[in-house]
C-alpha cells in the first residue's frame, strides 16, 4: 500500500527519487504549472523550454520524465501532463489534477518515493492530488510472480510506488490534515473494492466475501450481520436462494451497520453481489463471461462506503446490504419458467437467469426499506443494456424521486464520476406482466436497463426515497488504464457514495 505525507520540504533539500511536476498546454507552448517554482529555477527557470525541447506539449495523460539538474536532490524529474492551461484567475480543476497525479504515480512502479510538487494551493487541490496518486499507484499483484520467480527476484511484478510526499504544504494546517487524510481512508478503501473485484471468483464465493465484511467490521467498530443459506431459507429470501442454488457456493446477505450517536439520518445501501455471474441456465456464451467476477462491482462499492464512513466518523448511520450469491447453472439451478416467492411475497417468474441481480436486489431492498431508512440507493453491475446507453465509463441514475436522482447526479460530477440521470418510463411495466406470478423478470428489450430499474422500484417500500446505480459500464475497464484508473476493477461509485453519506450527515440534502 502507497504512503502518502504531506510535506514543508524545500525542494533543494528534498530527499526522494523522483519530483513530479505539472506542465500544461498554455497558447504559446507548454507552461510549467504552479507549485514547481522551486523545481523550474534549478533548471535556471528553463524547464518549460527544456520539456517543449524533449516533446512535451503538457497534453492529458503526457508523461516526460528526465534526469534533474545538479541543484537537486532528486535524481529523476517527472512531468506529468495538465491539459489546457486555466484562464486568468481561474486554477486547476480538481479532476485535471486527480488525474495528472494518478498518471503519474502509475508512472512510477518499483519506486520507493516520489515528491508531488503539483498546484496544491487549497484543501481541495491536496484532495484532488491525494486521490489521483493514491488512486494512480494501485496494482493487483496478488497472483502474480510465483515462488520461483519470486525467489530469483527477476520476475516478479513491480510493486507500487511506495512513497507519496505533497510538497507545498502544511501538515499542521488542520483543513490540509483533513484533505490528506479523508483522501488515505476513503482511497485505501475504494483499493480494496478494486482488489475485491479482480480478485478470481474461485476464491471470492459468497462466504468468502462476508468474511471479509465481518473482519473488517470488526477493525472499524462496525456491526455486521451475516444471513448463511439456511437463515435466507428460514427468512424467505427466494430471490437470493434462487439466484443462488445453482452454485456449490451458497449465497449469503450480509448487513453492515456504521451507527453514530449524535445521527438524525440513515442511509441504506443496497449492492449486487454475484461473485460470478455465468447467466446460469440462460448461460451467457463465451466473450459474455470472462469478465464476469467483476458482478459483485456494487456490494464491494457499498463496503467501501460503509467502512470509509466509519473510518470518517461521520455524524449519520450507513447501513451496506450486500446480496452475494454465485449464479450457476446445474441441476439444483432455477430454471426459465420457475417461480420465485420473493422476500417480500411477490412472486417472480423467472424467465431468464440472467436476468439475476435484480432478484437479489428485490429482496435486499425489501429488507433494507423494513428499517425505514431515510433512503435507499442500490448499486450494481445491472444491464448490458445500460453499457449500450452510456458507453464504458458512464453510470445511469434511476430513482422514485426527482431531486434525490438530480443530487446524485450533481454529487457523482463534483466527486470525478461520470453519470447520467436515466427515466423510469411506466409504460414500460406492462412488458413484465406474467401469466403465471405478479412479475416477470424480464420485459421489453428495448430501455433494458430502464425495465431493470422498474422491477427494482417495486421491491422498495412505500415512501421510502430510492436510487439506483447501473454501475456495468464504468465498473470494470478492459482497455488500457487512464488517468487513476486501472485495468479491471475500478471502485465505481465509491466517491459518490462516499460524498452522499457526507452530504446525509452535514443535513444539505433533502
Ligand atoms: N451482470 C449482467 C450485466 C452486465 C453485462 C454487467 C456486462 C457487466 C457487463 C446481468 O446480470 C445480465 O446478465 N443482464 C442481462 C439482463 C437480460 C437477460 C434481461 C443483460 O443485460 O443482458
Ligand atoms: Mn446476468
Ligand atoms: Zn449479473
Amino acid at each position: 500500500m502507497t504512503a502518502l505525507t504531506l510535506s514543508t520540504a524545500g525542494v533543494a533539500k528534498l530527499r526522494a527519487d523522483v519530483i513530479v511536476v505539472g506542465v500544461a498546454k498554455g497558447a504559446k507552448g507548454p507552461v510549467v504549472a504552479p507549485g514547481a517554482e522551486a523545481v523550474d529555477q534549478a533548471f535556471d527557470g528553463k524547464l518549460g523550454t527544456v520539456l517543449e525541447t524533449l516533446g512535451a506539449v503538457g497534453g492529458e495523460g503526457e508523461v516526460t520524465k528526465l534526469p534533474a539538474p545538479s541543484g537537486l536532490k532528486t535524481p529523476v524529474v517527472l512531468a506529468v501532463g495538465l491539459g489546457s492551461a486555466p484562464g486568468k484567475g481561474e486554477t486547476y480543476g480538481s479532476e485535471a489534477l486527480r488525474r495528472a497525479a494518478g498518471v503519474a504515480a502509475r508512472s512510477l512502479p518499483g519506486v520507493k518515493k516520489a515528491a508531488f510538487a503539483l498546484p496544491v494551493e487549497t484543501p481541495e487541490g491536496i484532495a484532488a492530488v491525494a486521490e489521483g496518486a493514491l488512486l494512480g499507484a494501485y496494482a493487483f499483484t496478488v497472483y502474480q510472480g510465483g515462488e520461483k520467480n519470486a525467489q530469483r527476484g527477476d520476475r516478479g511484478p513491480k510493486q507500487p510506488l511506495a512513497e507519496i510526499a505533497l510538497l507545498g504544504t502544511k501538515p499542521r494546517d488542520k483543513a490540509h490534515k483533513a484533505a490528506a487524510e479523508r483522501a488515505i481512508a476513503l482511497t485505501e478503501e475504494l483499493n480494496r473494492a478494486r482488489d475485491l473485484v479482480n480478485t478470481p471468483p474461485n476464491d471470492l464465493t459468497p462466504e468468502a466475501f462476508a468474511a471479509v465484511a465481518t473482519a473488517a467490521g470488526k477493525d472499524h467498530g462496525i456491526k455486521v450481520q451475516v444471513l448463511d443459506e439456511t437463515a435466507l431459507a428460514k427468512g424467505g429470501y427466494g430471490g437470493i436462494l434462487g439466484v443462488g442454488k445453482g452454485s456449490e457456493n451458497p449465497p449469503r446477505l450480509v448487513k453492515l451497520a456504521y451507527t453514530h450517536p449524535d445521527a438524525k439520518k440513515t442511509l441504506a445501501l443496497v449492492g449486487k453481489g454475484i461473485t460470478y455471474d455465468s447467466g446460469g441456465i440462460s448461460l451467457k456464451p463465451a466473450g459474455h463471461n470472462e469478465t464476469m467476477k467483476c458482478d459483485m462491482s456494487g456490494a464491494a462499492a457499498v463496503f467501501a462506503a460503509v467502512v470509509t464512513a466509519a473510518r470518517l466518523g461521520l455524524r449519520v448511520n450507513v447501513t451496506g446490504w450486500l446480496a452475494l450469491a454465485e449464479n450457476m447453472p446445474s441441476g439444483s439451478a432455477t430454471r426459465p419458467g420457475d417461480v420465485l416467492r420473493m422476500y417480500s411475497g411477490k412472486t417472480v417468474e423467472v424467465l431468464n437467469t440472467d436476468a439475476e441481480g435484480r432478484l437479489v436486489l428485490a429482496d435486499a431492498l425489501t429488507r433494507a426499506s423494513e428499517e425505514n431508512p431515510d433512503a435507499i440507493v442500490d448499486v450494481a453491475t445491472l444491464t448490458g443494456a445500460m453499457m449500450l446507453a452510456l458507453g464504458n465509463r458512464t453510470f445511469g441514475i434511476m430513482a422514485n424521486d426527482d431531486a434525490f436522482r438530480t443530487s446524485i447526479h450533481e454529487i457523482a460530477e463534483e466527486v470525478g464520476e461520470a453519470s447520467w440521470p436515466m427515466p423510469l418510463p411506466a409504460d414500460l411495466r406492462k412488458g413484465m406482466d406474467s401469466p403465471t406470478a405478479d412479475i416477470a423478470n424480464m420485459g421489453e428489450r428495448m430501455g433494458g436497463g430502464l425495465v431493470a430499474g422498474l422491477f427494482l422500484k417495486e421491491f422498495v417500500g412505500e415512501g421510502i426515497t430510492w436510487a439506483h446505480l447501473d454501475i456495468a459500464g464504468p465498473a470494470f475497464h478492459e482497455g488500457a488504464p487512464y488517468g487513476y484508473t486501472p485495468k479491471g476493477g475500478t471502485g465505481s461509485s465509491v466517491r459518490t457514495l462516499v460524498r452522499l453519506a457526507e452530504r446525509t450527515a452535514s443535513g444539505d440534502l433533502g
